[in-house]
């Protein structure tokens, strides 16, 4: 049986502690997440049982093979998909089985989300699908000079007036997370952020969601196959076969775990 089947014991719901500091609630808290797709008389069981809690502030870099549910698990993160079993706490609220409405509610206050996809809305310019969040929260004021401010560190002041079609793949892709940064949000996921980038533009996005995550305290759960941003994360979790085959940050509780244990053998 996989050791990360089952919730461990060892890693309490709400605080764990590690040496002396007391790590915050969790801000996000899966805890036995499957999801199987059915199509027709074939099932195909993507996550088999999902277990984390990511402290508010964490940057956290999910990894693993084309095809282990990486995206899947984001998606389930997000509220975008529904899990088959198991739950999704973001925040302290249970998100499995809410209505649409209400996710929409809790995705606008607390997730920006960038899509391996992008997934841009055509019809609008660069300037105006990073004004959307804005738009949709009634967050006006301000909003088009922190709009402008974001692309210019995205490095897209002269495309702000392009539609996605007139954009290529890496311009959109820094349109996406400038649009997901646009409210601030306290976490983002973002699937493959660098994945289409160079290296110069790549090393720049990195310093972007690094200052974020210092400087807003943004608590960033990144998919990647980037070996450089993943060890700019402070923890990495690997996927394979829609299971947790590591996690170092459980790996650290589980050896203060057995270093806290006394030895059987002293008196
Ligand atoms: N709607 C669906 N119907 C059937 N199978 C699906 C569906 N969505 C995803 N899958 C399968 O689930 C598995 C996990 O998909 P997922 O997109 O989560 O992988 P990934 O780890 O993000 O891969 P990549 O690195 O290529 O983006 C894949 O084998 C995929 O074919
Ligand atoms: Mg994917």
């Amino acid at each position: 049986m996989n050791p990360f089947h089952k919730k461990p014991q060892f890693a309490p719901r709400c605080h764990i502690k590690r040496k002396e500091n007391i790590i915050p609630q969790a801000i996000i808290s899966v805890s036995d997440l499957t999801r199987t797709i059915t199509n027709g008389a074939h099932s195909v069981e993507i996550l088999k049982g999902i277990n984390f809690d990511v402290p508010a502030g964490q940057f956290v870099a999910i990894m693993g093979a084309s095809g282990s549910g990486k995206s899947t698990l984001l998606g389930l993160l997000a509220g975008l998909d529904s899990p088959t079993t198991g739950r999704v706490i973001l925040d302290g609220e249970d998100i499995t089985g809410l209505a649409e409405d209400k996710l929409a509610v809790i995705r606008g206050r607390k997730i920006g989300f960038v899509f391996q996809s992008y997934q841009l809305i055509p019809t609008l310019t660069a300037l105006e699908n990073v004004l959307l969040p804005a738009e949709l929260t009634g967050l006006s004021q301000g909003a088009t000079a922190r709009a402008l401010e974001l692309l210019e560190r995205v490095g897209l002041t002269s495309r702000q007036g392009h539609y996605p079609v007139q954009l290529s793949g890496g311009e959109q892709q820094r349109v996406a997370l400038a649009r997901a940064f646009m409210v601030q949000p306290p976490i983002l996921l973002a699937d493959e952020p660098t994945g289409n980038l160079d290296s110069a533009n790549g090393s720049h996005i990195l310093e972007l969601l690094i200052d974020l995550n210092r400087r807003e305290r943004t608590t960033l759960v990144l998919v990647t196959h980037d070996a450089e941003l993943a060890r700019h994360a402070d923890r990495r979790i690997v996927l394979k076969d829609g299971l947790v085959i590591s996690d170092d940050d459980l790996a650290l509780a589980e050896r203060m775990e057995t270093s806290a244990q006394p030895a059987s053998h002293v008196r």
